[in-house]
């Protein structure tokens, strides 16, 4: 069955960080200074890659790292893959960074995979089935408002940026219980499937990022959109607001509407230059 392939692939490629972490490895940059690949990064794409590619040759790969290129549609079966994901955790923090597997059949995710490395926590979901941790099964979110609510975001999108006003966002973090910043957005949204926070918010991701993530927060009853409400594409970039359903729909009225914000007008948001 195709999730075991997925679990013994992803656990496999988790032995190779594993083996690796403490190793001397090349870090290149990307787009800027926190924008960041490593050798280990490509290694486990390959390696991914590869095995997908010898046991399903016709399946398409969307990969972080580039070793594989876009779909052009999203037909057929898609795996969208994040060899890690927290890069700069795996660099500086040698933990809280995960492998991001989900697979999209015909238009729609079937099953997503998050596997924390170092903590050996494979969080898994199936399309109408449910998601586990451990083998274990996650139970239905607790209903939060943003004022119970224990929030995942990074701190970065309270500051000047190029995706969203500061003032936004900052009511959210100034009301909610408490704001920690993790960053590996499939393992907070792993988390916020688990009960571990209550609130995923970000203005940058990308499909590898999420794909996996929303499939586990869906299936315990959570709702994952931008954070104007849309649904979520798996073509391009996008943000993300995920939680309970009373969650996001808090911030969608409360916040972000209640600011004059809609779909429509978030280009007006563009409103602040400067280098990321
Ligand atoms: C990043 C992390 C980070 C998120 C970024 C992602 P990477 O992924 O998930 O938390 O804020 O948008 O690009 O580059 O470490 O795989
Ligand atoms: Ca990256
Ligand atoms: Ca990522
Ligand atoms: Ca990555």
């Amino acid at each position: 069955m195709i999730e075991w392939f997925a679990v013994d692939l992803i656990k496999q490629a988790g032995e190779l960080i594993r083996r690796e972490i403490d190793q001397s490895y090349e870090v290149e940059r990307k787009t800027g200074k926190g924008d960041l690949v490593t050798e280990i990064d490509r290694a486990v794409e390959q390696l991914i890659v590869h095995r997908i590619q010898e046991a399903f040759p016709h399946h398409q790969i969307m990969g972080e790292e580039g070793t594989t290129d876009s779909p052009d549609t999203l037909t057929g079966t898609v795996w969208f893959v994040d060899p890690i994901d927290g890069t700069l955790n795996f660099i500086h923090q040698k933990r809280m960074f995960a492998i991001s597997v989900a697979i999209m059949i015909d238009g729609a995710v079937e099953y997503g995979f998050v596997y924390d490395v170092m903590a050996d926590e494979m969080f898994m979901a199936r399309k109408g089935f449910g998601a586990t941790l451990n083998g274990r099964m996650l139970t239905t979110l607790h209903e939060h408002q943003v004022r119970d609510a224990f929030l995942s975001m990074n701190a970065t999108w309270v500051t000047p940026n190029h995706q969203i006003a500061p003032e936004i966002l900052a009511p959210i973090v100034r009301d909610s219980i408490g704001t920690r910043a993790h960053g590996a957005a499939s393992l907070e949204l792993a988390w916020l499937a688990a009960g571990r926070v209550d609130g995923y918010i970000t203005m940058r991701n990308m499909p590898w990022d999420y794909a996996a993530g929303k499939l586990l927060v869906e299936e315990v009853g959570g709702r994952v959109v931008s954070v104007y409400g849309e649904p979520i594409q798996y073509d391009s970039k996008t943000s993300v607001l995920a939680g309970s359903e009373s969650f996001v729909n808090d911030v969608i009225k409360h916040y972000v509407i209640a600011k004059g914000v809609t779909a429509e007008a978030k280009p007006d948001l563009h409103i602040v230059e400067q280098e990321s």
